[in-house]
């Protein structure tokens, strides 16, 4: 199964300076939660803003960088210089594309399910969720998740999946 885990203003924006714009650990745990135990593909910015700030990759899951640099190495992941060999090398396993806009936009065609974090906030940003139509996905579940002394922000949590 293909998902993608995402996190996106109400103005779309999932991204500044290679950074989250908000400050969510709710959504981060929730994140945590979910792609535990899997395998996450992601971007080689991604990479970096996820080893910028954790110092290693994201642990116990198995992590696939994309990137067009042939020499580009990591500790402890696979590099792939597309999606589609990310999908060949990850056949058979529960994998979530975690971004950024680069690869969410490659993948979104083939996604089956799509978790969606919904900050109620509009923000400036670099990087946009791509454009998603509605019509060809079922929510199958939603969660409000107020914001609160560690929550900046107002957040709605919502699964969805591709109708067929
Ligand atoms: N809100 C969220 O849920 C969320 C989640 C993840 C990321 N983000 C944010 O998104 C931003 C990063 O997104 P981004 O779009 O700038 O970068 P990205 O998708 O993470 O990475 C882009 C890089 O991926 C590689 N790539 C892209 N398309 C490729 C292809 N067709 N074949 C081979 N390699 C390919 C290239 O690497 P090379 O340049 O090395 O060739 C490209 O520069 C950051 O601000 C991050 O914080 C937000």
């Amino acid at each position: 199964m293909l998902s993608m885990i995402v996190a996106a203003s109400e103005n779309d924006v999932i991204g500044k300076a290679n950074a989250l714009p908000w400050h969510l650990p709710r959504d981060l745990k929730n994140f945590k939660e979910v792609t535990t135990g899997n395998t996450v593909v992601m971007g080689r910015k991604t990479f970096e803003s996820i080893f910028a700030r954790l110092g290693k990759p994201l642990p116990n899951r198995k992590n696939v960088i994309v990137t067009q640099q042939p020499d580009f190495q990591a500790p402890e992941c696979v590099v792939v210089h597309s999606l589609e060999e990310a999908l060949e090398k990850t056949k058979g396993e529960n994998v979530f594309v975690i971004g950024g806009e680069a690869v969410y936009r490659l993948a979104l065609p083939m996604t089956d399910r799509l978790h969606l974090t919904r900050v109620h906030t509009s923000v400036d940003g670099d990087v946009k969720l791509p454009t998603i139509n509605f019509s060809e996905w079922n929510l199958i579940s939603e969660e409000r998740w107020p914001k609160d002394e560690k929550n900046e922000f107002d957040a709605t949590y919502q699964v969805y999946e591709r109708k067929r």
